[in-house]
């Protein structure tokens, strides 16, 4: 049993989703003592972009060094937490990056059985975000994390055991045009700290 917990922004100091997803890694981390625990940091230590030398050793035994680490870190937790703020609509390049060096072909799902080496897995993914991108809000449509981890992971066989949390509006507070929204960024934060207790118990 084990937690990969991976985080990408590129801040340090006042970052929201190392904050959410430090409380799940801490309650999980106390409901399973004796499990294993791996952090990655994609914004302390970016990996290269996935190249042609890569990609042609994809086709042999002998894989890219870069892409054997990543897989046996990945293959070896039972879940997997993501931290991920939203930047330009989307995930950080560094979490793209990954999901390239990790998205190799024998991880995709069976067409037929949706069943994948990875389908047992538990995936957590916190986000960060400026604005509000909810359901019903005007920018639902330019949500391009959820519904593009939702198809790349799907893909992979891990769909009923993904979970999403949001934490939005994060600049409500420094924003002056935001300030009206401040107490539902606090609320969203709340939020997200007891989504992320609950499910770190679960
Ligand atoms: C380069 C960059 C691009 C951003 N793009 C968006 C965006 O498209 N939509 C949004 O709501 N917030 C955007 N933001 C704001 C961040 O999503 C927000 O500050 C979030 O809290 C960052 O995550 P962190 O708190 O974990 O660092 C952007 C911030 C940066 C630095």
């Amino acid at each position: 049993m084990g937690l990969l917990h991976i985080d990408s922004s590129v801040r340090t100091g006042g970052s929201v989703s190392r904050e959410v997803t430090a409380a799940f890694a801490t309650a999980w981390r106390e409901a399973h003592p004796d499990a294993g625990y791996t952090y990655r940091d994609l914004a302390a230590r970016p990996l290269p972009h996935l190249d042609g030398i890569a990609i042609d050793a994809r086709r042999t035994t002998d894989r890219h060094e870069v892409e054997r680490e990543l897989v046996a870190e990945l293959t070896a937790a039972d879940t997997v937490l993501i931290g991920a703020p939203m930047y330009n609509f989307a995930l950080p390049s560094t979490v793209k990056a990954w999901l390239d060096w990790v998205l190799v072909p024998e991880l995709f799902a069976d067409e037929e059985t949706g069943v994948g080496a990875l389908s047992a897995k538990r995936f957590v993914v916190v986000t960060a975000r400026g604005g509000s991108y909810a359901p019903g809000t005007p920018r639902h449509d330019a949500d391009f994390q959820e519904p593009y981890l939702r198809f790349v992971l799907g893909r992979l066989g891990v769909d009923r055991a993904l979970e999403f949390v949001h934490t939005e509006l994060t600049l409500a507070h420094s924003a002056p045009n935001l300030a009206q929204l401040r107490d539902k960024a606090d609320e969203s934060r709340e939020d997200a700290h007891r989504a992320v207790r609950e499910l770190a118990l679960a």
